[in-house]
């Protein structure tokens, strides 16, 4: 077997094309798929989650909801307005009931208990805000070793979606983003929307995937409300699957091609709260005078075979 895989996530449309990816790849291992509060409220993405294994024939794989809301700071805003009211372009009623429930033990203990029983380093995949992680971190320590890396989708680099310069999972809880990327010092990956946009997918590979079965035609069924919001951002009819960007890096190490960085969030309370701040400098560029500490620094996804991607994750969501 290949990847031990354990998705966190917020579905959202692109967060459902992520889980069926990791659910329908049989060389993933997917233990287990924890939830958080983001793109629509915890109850929302915790029944979306269960519904989409639902739908890929995966009643093994647990959920275990977590954090409703952020560290420190409040953050009510949603993103209906681009995954619809149920997160799903009000079609999450249209998946399979999930017949079960969330695993009452929650999130942070589902987590540790996958990574302690692992016989091999995981890869945690977080495809929304990053609290569930941060909490894991500093509640338990010691799985660090258990951990083979975070691939996280989140960031923009020079630019944001949710405000000008901070991206939404990053946006949600920048604390908990900067205990992960900046902190914790666990092998991270950054899987930044300058990229996650530049893979969108045209309405030619979403009629493909509508026709390759009926979990692609379940998922394409997912996008009515997605497909409208993004019309507006890439200014022609697509979508950008940001979360399954980052999971096929999971899945599939070096199909993104990265670069070391160190990376710095914003955490102050004005206009660039949640920016993601990498420094892009040459690594000899960036010594800042006596007593400098060199800054640790994690992967940042940059580039791919935009179409070896595209038909990469299109290949593996059309299984039978
Ligand atoms: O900014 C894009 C990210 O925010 C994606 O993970 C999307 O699902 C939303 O959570
Ligand atoms: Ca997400």
């Amino acid at each position: 077997m290949g990847t031990k895989l354990i998705i966190d996530t917020d579905p959202g449309v692109d967060d459902a094309f992520a889980i069926a990816l990791a659910a329908l790849s049989e060389d993933v291992d997917l233990l287990g798929v924890t939830t958080v509060f983001g793109n629509v409220p915890l109850e929302s993405t915790t029944r979306n989650a269960l519904r989409v294994l639902a739908l890929c024939g995966r009643p093994d794989v647990p959920v275990a909801a977590g954090a409703d809301r952020p560290l420190v700071h409040p953050q009510r805003r949603r993103a209906a307005h681009i995954h619809g009211s149920d997160g799903l372009s009000g079609r999450s009623a249209a998946l399979p009931e999930a017949g079960r429930e969330p695993d009452p033990a929650g999130a942070v203990s589902l987590l540790v208990s996958l990574l302690e029983a692992a016989d091999e380093p995981v890869t945690i995949a977080p495809i929304g805000p990053l609290t569930n992680i941060a909490l894991l971190l500093a509640a338990h320590p010691r799985v660090r070793d258990k951990i083979a890396r975070i691939v996280v989708m989140g960031g923009g680099l020079g630019g944001g979606n949710i405000t000008a310069v901070a991206e939404f999972n990053i946006w949600s809880d920048p604390e908990a983003a900067r205990r992960v990327l900046v902190e914790e010092n666990v092998p991270c990956v950054l899987v930044p929307l300058n990229l996650t946009l530049r893979c969108a997918v045209d309405s030619a590979w979403l009629g493909k995937l509508a026709a390759a079965g009926p979990i692609g035609t379940a998922l394409n069924a997912l996008t009515p409300d997605y497909l409208a919001s993004y019309r507006k951002v890439l200014g022609w009819d697509g979508i950008a699957m940001h979360d399954a960007v980052a999971v096929a890096e999971a899945i599939s190490p070096g199909i993104l091609r990265t670069e070391s960085y160190p990376v710095e969030i914003d955490c102050t309370l004005g206009p660039g709260r949640g920016a993601t701040l990498v420094d892009l400098r040459p690594e000899g560029a960036r010594d800042e005078g006596e007593g400098d500490v060199t800054p640790s620094t994690i992967e940042v996804a940059v580039d791919t075979d935009l179409d070896g991607l595209r038909g990469f994750v299109l290949g593996r969501l059309s299984r039978p």
